[in-house]
């Protein structure tokens, strides 16, 4: 079978074809960032906009580097993210589902980021905990099979990418800040502050990630004081990512244990943290798995893979799903799996 899969949550526009016997037969991505940074932030209607102007084109150009007229079905995300920017997918999915005669399977977003890997060569096998990290979600997650997800912890306040993108903000790095932050971290010394790493000595497996952000506000506050904030820079952004690297690993190497789990899976834009990838495989006793670095951010391949392993959810078009809110845990195991 293959699967087309549609991603417009937010600010990219992604495309892919996947086939479940031969994986990924094509991919394009279309990033709205430039359209966005002038206003520090994703203006929802802009986004909503340009997903109507380039997924169309981008649906071709994938059908025609795979040399097919035809998928067997359509995935589009369904939600969570922005409800205008999912109806533009949910529409075209169901649109085409109509003219092709082929069913349709609304995928959960987050469920795509935590299928991500098993577009790999080695994908994890379940069950394993899935730290979920990107712009709006930051999660530990008891995988035990397709469809049955535990939230173990999420964050109280800030996800973790925000918190990148407001500290690169506040060191005067463009939007999105997270990549950017993390490259000036490479020219700083990580010992440079001490910064705190919230909510590491609680029970639970929560987030939290605003304390740490004010923390950084406070020194570079100071620096700017002592009119010394340019050479302060790198030090500040590599011990924020630092602490930042820290909690994620401690709290999900605690939540492992404490689950009898032996792989984990991390997911999501800030899973293309070079830091983090390095240290999680080397401090976690067990598997550690990674989608590819491109398949970390939002990308249409983790919309394909994941509707591919929900074929047996597949409709006929009928309603066109978007939900800004979704819970994971509602999900449920696909009936036949
Ligand atoms: O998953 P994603 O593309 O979109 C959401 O669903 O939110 O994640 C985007 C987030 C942004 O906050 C971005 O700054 C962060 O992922 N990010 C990173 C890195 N690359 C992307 N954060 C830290 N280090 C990176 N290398
Ligand atoms: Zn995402």
């Amino acid at each position: 079978m293959i699967v087309l899969g549609l991603e417009t949550s937010c600010d990219e526009t992604g495309v892919a074809l996947y086939d479940t016997e031969n994986g990924l037969l094509a991919e394009a991505l279309h990033s709205q960032v430039d359209l966005h940074a002038v206003y520090g932030g994703v203006v929802p209607e802009i986004a909503s906009r340009d997903h109507i102007r380039m997924l169309l084109p981008l649906i071709q150009q994938v059908m025609s580097e795979a040399g097919i007229d035809k998928p067997d079905a359509i995935a589009y995300t369904a939600g969570p993210g922005l409800v205008g920017a999912l109806m533009v997918g949910g529409g075209m999915a169901n649109g085409l589902g109509l003219a092709w005669d082929c069913p349709v399977i609304p995928v959960h977003h987050m469920e795509g980021h935590l299928l991500a890997p098993m577009l790999e060569d080695e994908p994890p096998e379940f069950p394993f905990l899935a730290l979920l990290v990107s712009g709006g979600h930051s999660m530990l997650i008891a995988v035990a099979t397709l469809g049955d997800y535990r939230v173990l912890g999420s964050t109280l306040d800030d996800a973790v990418g925000e918190a990148f993108d407001k500290t690169a903000k506040l060191l005067g790095l463009g939007y999105p800040g997270g990549p950017a932050l993390a490259a000036l971290a490479e020219h700083g010394d990580d010992t440079a502050y001490q910064l705190p790493r919230p909510m590491l000595n609680k029970p639970n497996f929560d987030f939290s990630f605003s304390g740490l952000k004010t923390a950084v506000m406070l020194e570079v506050r100071k620096a700017e004081a002592d009119g010394c904030l340019a050479e302060r820079r790198a030090d500040l952004a590599a011990s924020f990512q630092r602490a930042a690297v820290d909690t994620l690993i401690a709290k999900s190497i605690k939540a492992a244990r404490a689950e009898g789990l032996e792989r984990i899976v991390v997911a999501g834009g800030v899973g293309a943290n070079k830091l983090l990838r390095k240290e999680m495989a080397e401090r976690f006793e067990g598997e550690v798995y990674y989608p590819r670095l491109a398949f970390c951010t939002d990308n249409g391949a983790m919309i394909a893979v994941a509707g591919a392993l929900r074929l047996a959810e597949a409709d006929v078009a009928s309603e066109i799903k978007a939900q800004a809110r979704w819970s994971l845990e509602t999900l449920g195991v696909p009936s036949g799996t």
